[in-house]
């Protein structure tokens, strides 16, 4: 797994690159439009704009709902030790503004507001199941898979669809691990994965579903993606636990992929021998579509992709294909 991520050759300024005249036509063509008028056009309603800074310090995921759940999964297991195939020596992104920064849509569409309305959501205990097209399908605690197959930290980078980007340390386990645990059957050709449903824990649920949103949200990758070794599970981020916006107790974390991919607070996961049709395709298939890969020269139908907005810097980078790691996964999308 050594060197499958190049160092980084994208630190340019701001200054040298195309200013964002693309994403402000577009605020304005989503604010005549207004929130929910069609689903396709939410995600990129969100914008990419700055977080507040006025903010309350970011949850460490450990019951900060006010008592209503034990701890988070992995409690004691933070900070994981750090792979080092995954340590690039990268610049890390600011912590709390990736905790304030956040898409969670069961929550809002502001991404500055997620984080102050995840605090009754309850991640303790996790159940989780893994069933479908395997012989030895799986129901238990995330605990016991944390037991299991232990956590580690990767540093990875990270791309949003909306075109901000951020470099996070997340600690997991990888996806393999756990599909291997339930024994493929050979039609196994694509995972299906889902975010739990709580309506009454999730402020924005009940109006995303009146808007047409096919909730609980739901994600899919091909086998070989969901094996591949940078598909991860994670629990946490920054040495610590999740905190509730990224997606506690787990979430996925596809880096070659665009965010939206990378589903959070995971509850189902399905083997299935077709495509699953997932929450964006289904809402955007031209704007969303189930493959996904990072890709600087396919402009998504309404911006270019050429470039991605550190949320912490501001700077305005080159967009590298699959987000950098070519290398690893390049050979997954080979045409024969
Ligand atoms: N998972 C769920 N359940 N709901 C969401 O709204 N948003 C996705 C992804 N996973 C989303 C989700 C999108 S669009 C992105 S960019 C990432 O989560 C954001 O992850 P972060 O908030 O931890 O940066």
């Amino acid at each position: 797994m050594a060197n499958i991520i190049a160092p980084p050759p994208w630190r340019i300024p701001d200054s040298l690159v195309t200013p964002e005249s693309v994403y402000r036509s577009r605020r304005r063509f989503l604010r005549h439009l207004g929130f929910g008028a069609a689903g396709t056009l939410a995600l990129a309603s969100a914008g990419c704009g700055n977080s507040e800074s006025a903010v309350p310090p970011v949850s460490s995921g450990t019951n900060s709902a006010g008592g209503l759940d034990a701890p988070a999964a992995g409690v004691g297991k933070y900070p994981a030790r750090r792979n080092p195939d995954f340590d690039p020596k990268w610049k890390l992104s600011d912590e709390k503004t990736a905790a304030t920064y956040n898409n969670y849509y069961e929550f809002s569409t502001q991404k500055d507001r997620v984080h102050r309305l995840v605090g009754g959501f309850v991640i303790s205990p996790w159940p989780l199941e893994i069933y479908g097209l395997c012989d030895k399908p799986w129901k238990g605690d995330l605990n016991d898979l944390i037991a299991e197959f232990g956590l580690e930290e990767r540093i990875y980078r990270f791309r949003c669809v909306e075109a901000w980007a951020m470099i996070v340390p997340w600690t997991g386990f990888p996806l393999s691990k756990l599909l291997e645990k339930v024994a493929p059957k050979s039609d196994a050709r694509f995972v299906r994965l889902e975010t739990v449903s709580r309506p009454n824990q999730m402020p924005s649920y009940a109006r995303l579903v009146s808007n047409g949103y096919p909730l609980p949200y739901n994600e899919g990758l091909r086998m070989d993606e969901a094996m591949h070794p940078l598909t991860l599970v994670a629990t946490g981020i920054y040495g610590k636990a999740l905190p509730k916006q990224h997606g506690a107790p787990a979430r996925l974390v596809v880096p070659w992929k665009y965010g939206y991919k990378s589903i959070k607070s995971i509850v189902k996961i399905e083997l299935v021998a077709r495509q699953p049709a997932t929450l964006w395709e289904t809402l955007g298939p031209d704007e969303y579509p189930f493959e996904s890969n990072v890709d600087p020269a396919v402009p998504h139908p309404r911006w270019s992709q050429a470039t991605e907005r550190m949320i912490d810097t501001g700077d305005r980078v080159p967009t590298l294909p699959y987000n950098g790691y070519a290398e690893a996964v390049a050979k997954l999308y080979k045409k024969s």
